[in-house]
């Protein structure tokens, strides 16, 4: 598969300020979250919600590429249309996620290592045949006491490289995903010193597999205090003017909130420091931000930093665009317009923090 096309591709999938919008979760994933709602844990639920998404007006408008799972890819509207022949309509690139998922890691209590590389190159060429153009592996590492393990960092950055090279020989752009999760009472310093180890590894990886930089996307968290330390209570109001936002994180009382500006420093410090210059974009997951947040932090990003940056700052939510959708649809048809306008809003907000140019106006607008 040529070098050019992979490149052609990543460059694609940032191009004109938009993003990635992640709705690839695994049928149990997705059945956890309409259950919390109520929603039916049906085949048929899940493609009716998977319709909404990707139907939705103007959503190219915003996001470039969408990433899907193994059902979803192959699923069709209740009219006949398939989910591809759409999503090709409306300008949007199909990913696809092809790990098997986080398994417990053998001797390494409370951590895991992602599966999914036997048969694999089988499984990308099927993708690709059938129109996938990029892919994504998700990694996680939690923070605790003496974790992540150093035999943890080394097993997934090895099968997160290991997949890296398939998806490029197979012609499929790899979306490289190492999250270390927002579970835990450490503070800012400690989540970017991790994220920075977890990087250093993955990146010695990518190169001893021989990745070709130029044709990847790296997916990382943001550096954030974690969910249970003091510095991540609620944030009500930050920064000033134009620059203002009303965000909330939790439902405890505001103590010391971080500032969206000490994530975006803490985040874009420890980037420089392990992302090679030659990677085109670096598109984060939300890991569990709210969808507000996780727009103000991308903005405070792009604002602080954009032009000296060699990479572009893009998105590759999940639940930051899908959430409030989703709490509006909650299974009903009559509630589909609402949801996809809630939707589509949130990928403008995304694109918009994109260029550094989202603002609490557009919240209230
Ligand atoms: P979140 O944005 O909800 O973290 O999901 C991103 C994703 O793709 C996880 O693999």
């Amino acid at each position: 598969m040529s070098a050019q096309s992979l490149m052609d591709t990543a460059r694609t999938l940032v191009a004109n300020d938009k993003g990635l919008l992640a709705m690839d979760e695994s049928n149990p994933t997705c059945d956890q979250r309409f259950a919390k709602l109520g929603i039916p844990q049906t085949l048929e639920a899940r493609r009716a919600y998977r319709e909404l998404i990707v139907t939705a007006p103007g959503l190219g408008e915003s996001i470039s590429g969408a990433i899907l799972y193994d059902e979803t890819i192959r699923q069709q509207t209740r009219s006949g249309t398939p989910f591809l022949e759409i999503l090709a309509g409306a300008g949007i690139l199909p990913g696809i996620k092809v790990d098997a998922g986080a398994k417990a890691l053998a001797g390494h209590p409370g951590e895991k290592v992602t599966e999914g590389l036997d048969g694999l190159r089988d499984r990308l060429r099927d993708y690709y045949q059938m129109g996938a153009r990029f892919a994504k592996w998700r990694a996680v590492l939690v923070i605790g006491d003496q974790l992540p393990s150093r035999g943890c960092l080394a097993a997934n950055a090895h099968a997160l490289a290991r997949y890296a090279a398939l998806c490029q020989e197979a012609g499929l752009v790899p979306v490289v995903e190492p999250e270390v999760l927002m579970e835990g009472d450490h503070d800012l310093e400690r989540c970017g010193q991790v994220t920075e180890e977890v990087l250093r590894a993955v990146f010695h990886q990518l190169h001893l597999q021989r990745v070709l930089l130029e044709g990847m996307i790296l997916k990382p968290n943001m550096v954030l205090p974690g969910l249970t330390s003091p510095s991540a209570q609620e944030v009500r109001e930050v920064g000033t003017g134009e620059q203002q936002f009303q965000v909330r994180l939790t439902d405890r009382p505001p103590d010391e909130p971080a500032a969206v500006d000490e994530v975006a420093d803490a985040t874009v410090n420890c980037l420089l420091r392990t992302v090679p210059a030659a990677v085109p974009a670096i598109a984060f997951l939300s890991g569990g931000q709210s969808a507000e947040l996780a727009s103000a932090r991308l903005n405070a990003m792009n604002v602080r930093f954009k032009s000296r940056l060699p990479w572009a700052l893009a998105f590759s939510f999940a639940r930051a665009i899908q959430q409030p959708a989703l709490e509006i649809w909650r299974g009903l048809a009559a509630n589909v317009p609402a949801a996809q306008q809630a939707l589509v809003h949130r990928a403008r907000c995304n694109r918009a923090a994109r260029q550094g140019q989202y603002t609490a106006i557009m919240e209230t607008d």
